[in-house]
């Protein structure tokens, strides 16, 4: 379902957008998210801070959440989700980041199921593992997972679990890759364009700028073509009419 038509089988009751925003580990997904929400608005929830915020409120889950964190591994769906639904409902804002989801076909088939709105795009921010590894380490923020041996499980849970998840909206047209191996500021650049052709309604599938080379937008193709369509039309009618004012001439000799 859209999410344009969110309102039908969902639990909100106004039109909701909704933008994932998926990367390896470390490739600066709360980064770039932080900037969007500055620039277009948006609300941000990273799935990764609402479950170590779940950890920390000392819920029934929350010892369960955290030795599954700091393993590398994915925590259950139904919980994630729960999460993320309830953050999106009590917010009055319309337009989601959801950044670190869905990280597996799990994650995404519970949301389709719970929340029953389909993404708007998948924000994809695409570097090599090697530079993913020197950000992690150098953070320095005491995570529990940035460790070398769990940087290792994140990196295989990512490749075998959640790349399956952008390849399933990739076929939809739905993802937008960025480099993000460039610094801060360029990886932004990249995607302010995204989200500036996105905020003018260009449809979800096509867009103008070259950072896929994707075709361009069908109807503004049609836009475009449509006053030499009509000049066609006109010289085409002239011509005819030159040509049956000729033959009345003509004839009657
Ligand atoms: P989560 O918290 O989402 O961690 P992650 O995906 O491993 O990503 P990070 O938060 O480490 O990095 P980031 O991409 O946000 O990069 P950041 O901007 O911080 O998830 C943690 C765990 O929670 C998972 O392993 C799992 O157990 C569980 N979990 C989460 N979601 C789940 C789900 N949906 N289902 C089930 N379980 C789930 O940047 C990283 C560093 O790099 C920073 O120091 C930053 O300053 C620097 N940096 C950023 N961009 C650049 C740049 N362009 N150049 C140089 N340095 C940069």
């Amino acid at each position: 379902m859209d999410s344009k038509r969110a309102m039908n089988g969902s639990p909100f009751d106004k039109r909701i957008k909704i933008v994932f925003v998926l990367g390896g580990p470390g490739s600066g997904k709360s980064t770039q998210c932080t900037k969007i929400v500055e620039h277009f608005g948006y609300t941000h929830f990273s799935s990764g801070d609402l479950l170590r915020a779940e950890c920390k409120s000392g819920s029934k889950n929350g010892t369960m959440i955290q030795n599954l964190m700091k393993e590398g591994k994915l925590v259950d769906s139904s919980i994630i989700v729960q999460l993320i639904q309830k953050a999106m409902l009590e917010s009055k804002n319309d337009k989601f980041l959801i950044d670190g989801f869905p990280r597996n076909e799990e994650n995404r088939i519970a949301f389709e199921k719970i929340v029953n709105i389909e993404p708007e795009l998948l924000l994809f921010l695409d570097c090599p593992e090697s530079e993913l590894e020197k950000r992690l380490l150098s953070r320095n923020q005491g995570r529990e997972d940035d460790s070398v041996e769990t940087i290792k499980k994140r990196f295989k849970v990512f490749t075998e679990s959640t790349l399956p998840v952008v390849n399933y909206y990739e076929q939809r047209g739905k993802v937008r890759k960025v480099n993000a191996a460039k610094p801060p500021e360029e990886v932004f650049k990249d995607i302010k364009a995204i989200f500036s052709s996105f905020q003018q309604g260009n449809h979800i599938g096509y867009q103008d700028i070259a950072i896929e080379g994707k075709p361009e937008h069908s109807a503004s193709l049609i836009e475009r073509c449509l006053p030499f369509l009509c000049i066609i039309s006109i010289l085409l009618f002239l011509f005819q009419f030159l040509l049956t004012s000729r033959q009345l001439y003509t004839f009657p000799h």
